[in-house]
């Protein structure tokens, strides 16, 4: 039997400080650029929050990367439940990997769309640039940019998804499990 298994049920022993740090800048951040980016998607005038968009969104990506190695790194809690939660805690780690993944192919196919629909650099922070990495065909573009957009929709259920659930955790299941995310 797993030491996950054996565990006592209600040990509530949360994620290090550097994964919760991470977690909600991270967070933060992607409800920004999902935000600008529907307005930018219907034709609101955003200003420098275009440029914003693209250069939060490319930086999302190398946190992402940074992510990754604290993760591995850092001792994950256990899971909050054992044994009867099989299926939820399924749902919940699907759930973030299919987040990792989207923030890292997301900001890549908006670098590479934007790109191709003819902008050939991307301002970033600090006064620093992100190189072309692709020709410009208006054609092959806009094409790009709708699947920027749907893969912008799933992104958007997938944040959704995750936010019900901490809720259903703290207002139905009344188990403290934000807590992981907010304290060691
Ligand atoms: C603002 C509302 C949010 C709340 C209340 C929230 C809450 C939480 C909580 C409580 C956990 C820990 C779950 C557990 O202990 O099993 C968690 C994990 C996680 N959250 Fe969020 N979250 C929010 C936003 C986001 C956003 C926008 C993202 C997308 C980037 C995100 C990505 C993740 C990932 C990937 C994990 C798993 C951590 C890991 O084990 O690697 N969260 N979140
Ligand atoms: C995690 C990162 C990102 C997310 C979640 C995201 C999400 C979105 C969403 C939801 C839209 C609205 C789509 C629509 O309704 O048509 C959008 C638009 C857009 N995004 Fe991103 N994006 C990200 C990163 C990037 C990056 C890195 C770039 C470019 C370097 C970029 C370039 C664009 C452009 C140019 C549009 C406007 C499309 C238009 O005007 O029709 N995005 N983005």
């Amino acid at each position: 039997m797993s030491e996950a298994t054996t565990m006592n049920a209600g040990e509530t022993r949360g994620y290090s400080r550097a994964m919760r740090t991470i977690h909600w800048v991270m967070a933060a951040m992607m409800i920004y650029v999902i935000i600008v980016g529907f307005l930018m998607g219907n034709g609101f005038k955003v200003g420098k929050h275009y440029d914003w968009h693209r250069a939060t969104g490319f930086l999302l990506m190398m946190l992402v990367v940074v992510r990754v190695i604290i993760a591995k790194l850092s001792k994950p809690p256990l899971p909050k439940h054992v044994g009867d939660k099989g299926l939820q805690q399924t749902a919940a780690i699907t759930v973030h990997r299919l987040l990792y993944a989207s923030l890292f192919i997301q900001p890549f196919l908006g670098w590479y769309a934007t790109n191709t629909w003819g902008v050939k650099n991307i301002p970033f922070f600090f006064g620093l640039t992100l190189p072309p990495i692709a020709e410009k065909n208006r054609e092959w573009g806009n094409q790009l940019l709708e699947y920027h957009h749907y893969l912008g929709l799933f992104i958007t259920a997938l944040v959704i998804t995750h936010i019900g659930a901490a809720l259903m955790h703290q207002f139905v299941f009344k188990d403290d499990l934000i807590k992981r995310m907010l304290k060691t």
